[in-house]
């Protein structure tokens, strides 16, 4: 459909003054009004028309210049101009298309780095403590955001910025002083998160801890061999954990990049910034007083403390300019809290005053937090659950789930490969149920966690549509078993004329929206806009299969209807599959 979409911002750009892209069309409501709407309301005060008005006109120049597409048709509803896509093109071309290709084919994806080059920064935990469950937003939206990115033709660089340098890392090293620790004792990460959370219980008592940290970071700053090895060993502990994690949710960086990465550029860097005066001193400290992109002032931002450290802004500052220097980047996303906000403002203040346009192409994509409906988990001291945790949680209960239906369709007997099948698919399942609730979820808001609810079977669940890509494989299963399709289906323009229902035609269309949602889930780096649309195709193939029968009709009917079966199943799984939900074969 986009490539109509595209036809038709082209058909309107011959009337219009100011050009439309084709991703500015809407969809309207119903099926029924059209594929594509133009919204004439913006125009309303430029024409000094009614938007009706003017829908109504532009229709009219467009057939009087006759610049109509083949296929496509235009239509008035109030104050839209609908574009509608004939039956004819639908079930030809659109239905060829997303079954070109090899098993998930490659419908709406754009030749690789064709599209210019994407700086994405996601996940950045830090270092030392376990990745809580509130780490999986930016690290489930970033990791759905790049491979999306990568399938539209650009050329992503993907960065965790981990929280590897402070003053906290001489809070550790202080640690292992008091707690009789050496570079050599075997540490793991739980025993490292306890002497975090010592320390600092008796550095509230205890001052001279904290004098003792900041001196530990100023020398670890300064390269001092023996702490800077004690921290290598925190970092090296914490990325083991880490990888282990990633691994079960299946992302990977091309860079991991800390914060420690940056630290021979910061000297340099406040150098400059001070020659240039774009540094101010300020009661001892080193800050630039910043504007936002509007010019209005925001809380100066502090670069060098009184005592000679820098700070989490300074090296977001190194590490910008590092970025592009390496890149040259047409973007650069963060994806990170909202609750840093006023910092990003600030780090992005600070590029712009030191006169670096391509601060312009750099956001900051917040989120929400996580709230959970169980009261023990939400009543955690810090609300802090762990992403390992939650997963095992949903593991359990999937299994339970699954126990439940063998119950009722035993299928085999209980060997140990049953078992192990059983642990792989629970493992699927569950991963598949925590990153599809929170992607869906759209990411400025929080996340409502009730685990019966996101491990449900039935309703917008990630269980749900893993479901429905399984029941497609065991159509097309069934089909090549009893003799009614060749394994693999191939689009067959001759069988075309047996779809003739109204259900199946709007399945075909809103299987061909998915480049569509694709392009509006980078646009708007939510891809809760990419997971309400697979949400909605799943809905329609459930309709679809209720009401026209697959199996068992005419040889004709059969072969036309499991094209459309492939059809979803390809663009199920290929959706699943870039927000990184597992695809079990079997449920
Ligand atoms: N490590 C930080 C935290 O856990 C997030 C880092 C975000 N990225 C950045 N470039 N500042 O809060």
């Amino acid at each position: 459909m986009e490539r109509f979409a595209q036809l038709a911002a082209q058909c309107l750009n011959t009337v219009l003054e100011s050009p439309v892209q084709w991703t500015d069309l809407e969809f309207p409501p119903e099926p029924s009004l059209g594929d594509f709407a133009f919204p004439c309301f913006k125009l309303a005060k430029q024409l000094r028309k009614s938007p009706p008005q003017i829908a109504q006109s532009l229709l009219q120049q467009i057939q009087e210049k006759g610049t109509l597409p083949d296929g496509l048709e235009a239509r008035t509803a109030g104050p839209y101009l609908n574009f509608i896509v004939s039956r004819q093109l639908v079930l030809q071309s659109l239905l060829q298309d997303i079954l070109k290709g090899e098993n998930r084919g490659n419908y709406g994806s754009i030749p690789a780095k064709t599209r210019g080059t994407w700086v994405l920064e996601y996940s950045s935990p830090n270092v030392a403590k376990p990745l809580n469950i509130y780490h999986l937003r930016p690290t489930a939206l970033g990791a759905a955001l790049d491979r999306i990115g990568r399938y539209r033709g650009y050329e992503v660089f993907s960065i965790n910025h981990l929280g590897d340098w402070g003053k906290q890392y001489g809070m550790l090293t202080v640690a292992f002083r008091v707690f009789n620790k050496t570079i050599q004792s075997p540490l793991t990460m739980l025993e490292l998160v306890d002497l975090y959370v010592k320390i600092n219980a008796l550095a509230e008592k205890d001052p001279t801890i904290e004098i003792e940290a900041k001196e530990a970071f100023l020398r670890l700053e300064k390269g001092d061999p023996e702490i800077t090895a004690l921290w290598k060993k925190c970092v090296d502990i914490s990325l083991i954990e880490f990888d282990r994690n990633y691994k079960r949710l299946n992302v990977h960086f091309d860079h991991i990049w800390g914060e420690s990465h940056y630290k021979d550029q910061l000297a340099p860097l406040l150098q400059d910034l001070k020659s240039r005066g774009i540094l101010v001193e300020s009661e001892g400290a080193w800050i630039v007083p910043v504007t936002d992109e509007s010019g209005q002032e925001l809380p100066p931002c502090l670069l060098q403390k009184s005592d000679g450290a820098t700070i989490y802004a300074t090296r977001d500052v190194a590490a910008a300019i590092y970025r592009f220097n390496q890149f040259h980047f047409d973007r650069m996303t963060y994806i990170v809290g909202a609750e840093q906000k006023l910092h990003f403002k600030q780090v992005f203040g600070v590029l712009r005053k030191m006169g670096l346009n391509w601060v312009d192409t750099c956001e900051h994509v917040p989120f929400g937090l996580y709230r959970f409906k169980d009261a023990k988990m939400s009543t955690r001291k810090g609300n802090f659950v762990t992403l390992d945790e939650v997963l095992t949680q949903a593991k359990d209960r999937v299994k339970t789930l699954m126990a439940d239906r063998q119950k009722d369709h035993p299928q085999g007997e209980n060997t140990k490969d049953s078992h192990e099948a059983l642990e792989a698919v629970s493992e699927a399942v569950a991963v598949g149920a925590v990153v599809f609730h929170d992607l869906h979820t759209d990411p400025v808001r929080d996340v409502e966690f009730d685990l019966e609810r996101v491990v449900d079977f039935e309703g917008e669940t990630g269980p749900y549509l893993q479901y429905a890509h399984t029941r497609c494989l065991s159509i097309l299963r069934k089909a090549h078993a009893t003799g009614q399709a060749p394994e693999t289906i191939e689009f067959d323009p001759a069988l075309t004329q047996h779809l003739t229902t109204d259900v199946e035609l709007h399945l075909v269309k809103s299987l061909g929206q998915f480049p569509i949602h694709l392009e509006r889930t980078l646009k708007f780096s939510k891809a809760s806009q990419l997971a309400h649309y697979l949400i909605d195709i799943t809905h329609l193939f459930g309709t679809f299969y209720r009401e026209c029968q697959v199996l068992g009709q005419t040889p004709e009917l059969t072969r036309a209807r499991l094209m459309l079966v492939e059809a979803t199943r390809r663009i199920l799984g290929q959706g699943l599959q870039l927000l990184g939900i597992p695809l079990p074969e079997k449920m």
